[in-house]
C-alpha cells in the first residue's frame, strides 16, 4: 500500500467540493489548488502530493476505522497547507510552486493574501462540519487550530533567521513549527476521527519528527535538486539569505562561510558547502529523524500493513525529488 496514492482520488473531490463555484472567490481559491487555471478556466488539477491529508486517512485506517470518516480533516489540514504557502511564496518572494506561477505572481499580492484568508477560513469550516462525535470534532479544530498557531511561529521564526549567524538548534526548533507541527496535527486527526483520543498525542509525536526530515529533504531539494522535478526554484535560499539546514550547519562548522554567503555567488556557496559536506550532513540527520519517526510509530497499536506502509513512506520521502 502506497500512502499518497490510496486516498489521492477521493482527497482530490473532497477538495475540489469546497471550491466555490462561481466568483471571484471560485478563482482565488481554485488556482493555488491547481482546480482553476490562470486565465479562469479549468486548472491542471490538484498539484501537490497529499502528504498530510493522505497521513490522516492512513492513521485512521491504521487504528481500525474507515479512512472515508476522516476524510473531513483530511481535507481541512490541506486547505491549511496551501493557505501557508500562499501566503509563504509571498514572504519568500518565490515565483514558481508546483511547476506553475504562483499564486501572487498570477492574482498580484493583495488578492493572494485574500486567497490565503480564504483557504484558512474553508478549512476550518470544513473541520467543524467533520461527520464524527461533537467531542472528536471539537478536539480536531483545536489540534488543527494549535498545529496552525506553532506553522505560523514558525514561517516568522524562519524570517527573523535570515542573514543571522544561526545554528542547527535554531533551525531545528523552527522548523519543528513551521513543518513539524502540521504533519504531527496529520496522524493526530487521524486518531481522533479514530476515535482514539487516547492515542493522539502519540500520533503526533511520530508525524512531528516526520515533519521536521520532510523539511531537511525539502532545504536540500533547495540547493541541488532538480528544478523541473522539484517543481520550485531551486537557489532561492541562497539568494534571500534563508538559515536552510545545510547553511545552518555550514555555519556553525565555519563561521567565516557568512561572508561568503553575503560576497559571493549562489554557485561559489552551494560549492563551499558541498566542501564542508553539508549535503551529505543534511541527509544523514533527516535519516536519524526518519529513524526516529519509524520508532514513535513501533510504538503504536498499527497492525503489520501499516508498518510496513509507513516504513516506504519514511524511505520514499529520504529520497524524493519533488
Ligand atoms: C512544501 O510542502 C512546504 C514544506 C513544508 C517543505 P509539500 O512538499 O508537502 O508541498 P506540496 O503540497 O506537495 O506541493
Ligand atoms: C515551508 O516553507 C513551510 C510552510 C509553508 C509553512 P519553505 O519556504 O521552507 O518551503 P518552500 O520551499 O517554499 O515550499
Ligand atoms: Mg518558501
Ligand atoms: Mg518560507
Amino acid at each position: 500500500m502506497n500512502i499518497l496514492e490510496r486516498y489521492r482520488t477521493e482527497i482530490a473531490s473532497s477538495l475540489a467540493a469546497v471550491v466555490p463555484g462561481e466568483g471571484i472567490l471560485r478563482q482565488l481559491i481554485g488556482y493555488p489548488l491547481g482546480l482553476v487555471g490562470a486565465d479562469g478556466g479549468p486548472g491542471p488539477g490538484i498539484g501537490g502530493k497529499l502528504l498530510r491529508p493522505s497521513l490522516v486517512c492512513f492513521a485512521c485506517e491504521a487504528l481500525g476505522e474507515e479512512p472515508e470518516g476522516a476524510l473531513p480533516l483530511a481535507t481541512a489540514i490541506e486547505l491549511v497547507h496551501t493557505f501557508s504557502l500562499v501566503h509563504d511564496d509571498i514572504v519568500d518572494g518565490d515565483r514558481v510552486r508546483r511547476g506553475r506561477p504562483t499564486a501572487w505572481v498570477v492574482l498580484g499580492e493583495h488578492q493572494a493574501i485574500h486567497a490565503g484568508d480564504g483557504l484558512l477560513a474553508l478549512a476550518f469550516r470544513t473541520a467543524a462540519q467533520a461527520d464524527i462525535p461533537a467531542e472528536g470534532v471539537a478536539r480536531a479544530v483545536a489540534s488543527l487550530a494549535t498545529a496552525t498557531v506553532a506553522m505560523v511561529g514558525g514561517q516568522a521564526r524562519d524570517l527573523e533567521l535570515e542573514g543571522m549567524c544561526a545554528g542547527t538548534d535554531l533551525y531545528l526548533e523552527m522548523a519543528r513549527g513551521k513543518t513539524g507541527a502540521l504533519l504531527g496535527c496529520a496522524l493526530e486527526l487521524g486518531a481522533i476521527a479514530a476515535r482514539r483520543p487516547d492515542l493522539a498525542l502519540a500520533h503526533r509525536a511520530t508525524g512531528e519528527a516526520l515533519g521536521v526530515a520532510f523539511q531537511l529533504r525539502d532545504d536540500w531539494l533547495g540547493l541541488w535538486g532538480d528544478p523541473r522535478e522539484f517543481g520550485k526554484a531551486v537557489g532561492a535560499d541562497l539568494v534571500r539569505g534563508k538559515r536552510s539546514f545545510p547553511i545552518a550547519w555550514a555555519l556553525e562548522r565555519d563561521p567565516s562561510f557568512s561572508t561568503l554567503l553575503n560576497e559571493g555567488t549562489p554557485d561559489e556557496a552551494r560549492a563551499r558547502l558541498a566542501e564542508l559536506g553539508a549535503d551529505e550532513a543534511t541527509a544523514a540527520k533527516a535519516e536519524r529523524l526518519l529513524t526516529v519517526a519509524e520508532e514513535r510509530a513501533g510504538a503504536l497499536p498499527w497492525p503489520g500493513w501499516a508498518r510496513a506502509a509507513f516504513r516506504d513512506l519514511c524511505r520514499g520521502l529520504a529520497a524524493r525529488v519533488r
